[in-house]
């Protein structure tokens, strides 16, 4: 891991909340993902399953965790299952967890061997009525491999037909999109790493420069900072390639006079940060540009003001609507009579802004989180308005995360990440 240790007090937090909620005489089991195959002896590089990190911090491939808040021996409340390590994994894949390292990041007393899992299971569920299955109801998951989750789901299934059935997602997706101040430290940093890349980018760019290489130097310098890396795919669009929403070639020049729209964030620790800036490669906007540009501006920090507690994501999604479509009007872009023959399904402003506002943000870069209920304090989200002409080349977008407060407007983590169009054009030409 290049990330520092997260305080174990975080973890022990989680698992409280996560318990306060199971029925009585339940037990919950989180599994790993699994090292997902290339082809011949390749593999993709591990990502561990938001759920059980949140739970346990334990970021190791084939890692369990079982709660069990009614066991009858209080040191089955808890129990981490790890992946028995000896010397022969040592010399070829390096350090695994020992047990005292498991307990030293989770802070769970009892660590097991996942070899005892089968046998630890069948006792404990003698004790217990409710299995909790961990699925995914994220409302944009589209998932077709079958997960270690799954696998596990099916064989309980077999295994432990008398047993009753509950679901770990919704709690999960309330206690989730809550974050501890833990949290918000390590979202921060991701965003600082953020910053740093995109800094490095308003001295490296000018015309002639290509997509790709702009993609590597954000890389340098998030792996500089001990991120393993981009949170998503990146998105460095020049021209015209910003009004493909989920261009990811990368492959182009840059030419002079055309803007260029970067979808860029670094995570750190798993957590995500999701920034947006759009830049001209010349170094200076014209005219037209700035105008766009500055109405994006407008709209995402009018939307920003109205993430406060108690919003509901959906109307808020309709009151952004109605900003954007006054700016649309201003720039032209759309007419009087288009406003008023707009269907109520498909508004006009979609024309030119299609996609969602916010989404809330954390461990998944489209973190779990409510939706249909109010908003709450420390909640972190996305705003990310954009205005895409293709008729006249150019897409803009941006993009800042921020945190919802008791009172007043949210934080925003990405508040020194330079956004006014004089600032950018100033460090671009300093
Ligand atoms: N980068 C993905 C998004 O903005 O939602
Ligand atoms: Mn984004
Ligand atoms: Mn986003």
């Amino acid at each position: 891991m290049k990330y520092e240790q997260i305080s174990d007090k975080l973890f022990i937090k989680n698992r409280k909340k996560f318990m306060a909620q199971m029925k009585p005489k339940s037990i919950a089991v989180f599994n790993s993902n699994d090292v997902y195959p290339v082809s011949a002896d390749s593999t993709m590089p591990f990502e561990q399953h938001r759920d059980i990190l949140y739970l346990s911090g334990a970021d190791q491939e084939e890692t369990m965790l079982l709660l069990f808040p009614d066991a009858i021996d209080v040191k089955h409340r808890e129990v981490l299952f790890v992946r028995e390590t000896n010397e022969h994994i040592a010399v070829w894949e390096g350090a695994k967890l020992t047990k005292a390292q498991a307990t030293g990041v989770s802070g769970i007393k009892t660590i097991y061997w996942l070899t005892d899992f089968d046998k630890v299971f069948f006792d404990l569920m003698t004790e217990a009525d409710t299995i909790y299955f961990n699925t995914n109801e994220h409302y944009r998951q589209a998932v077709e491999t079958q997960t270690r989750e799954d696998r596990f789901i099916e064989k309980c299934k077999r295994e432990f037909p008398a047993h009753q059935w509950a679901k770990s997602n919704p709690i999960l997706q309330e206690i989730r999109g809550e974050k501890e101040p833990e949290e918000l430290d390590l979202m921060q940093r991701a965003c600082d790493i953020t910053e740093k890349g995109f800094r490095r980018i308003l001295r490296f760019t000018k015309p002639g420069v290509w997509e790709y290489e702009l993609e590597a130097e954000y890389l340098h310098e998030f792996i500089r900072n001990r991120s393993k890396g981009f949170a998503y795919t990146p998105i460095i669009a020049s021209g015209n390639n910003a009004n493909v929403l989920h261009y990811i070639e990368n492959n182009q020049e840059c030419q002079s006079g055309d803007l260029i729209l970067m979808d860029v964030g670094a995570e750190y620790a798993n957590y995500s940060s999701d920034m947006t800036r759009t830049i001209p490669v010349s170094g200076r906007f014209t005219q037209r540009q700035r105008d766009v540009y500055n109405a994006v501006l407008r709209v995402k920090n009018e939307a920003t003001r109205m993430l406060v507690p108690g919003t509901i994501w959906a109307e808020y999604h309709k009151e952004v609507g109605k900003i954007m479509t006054a700016e649309l009007l201003k720039l032209g872009l759309l007419d009087r009579a288009d406003v008023q023959n707009e269907k109520a399904d498909w508004p006009a402003y979609k024309k030119y802004f299609m996609h969602g506002t916010s989404h809330h943000i954390g461990l998944d870069t489209h973190d779990y989180g409510e939706l249909k209920k109010a908003m709450k304090p420390n909640m972190v989200f996305t705003v990310e308005p954009g205005i895409y002409i293709p008729d006249e080349g150019m897409g803009i977008r941006l993009e800042d995360d921020v945190v919802i407060q008791e009172t007043g407007e949210p934080f925003n983590l990405m508040r020194n990440i330079p956004i006014e169009a004089e600032e950018i054009e100033e460090l671009m030409n300093s």
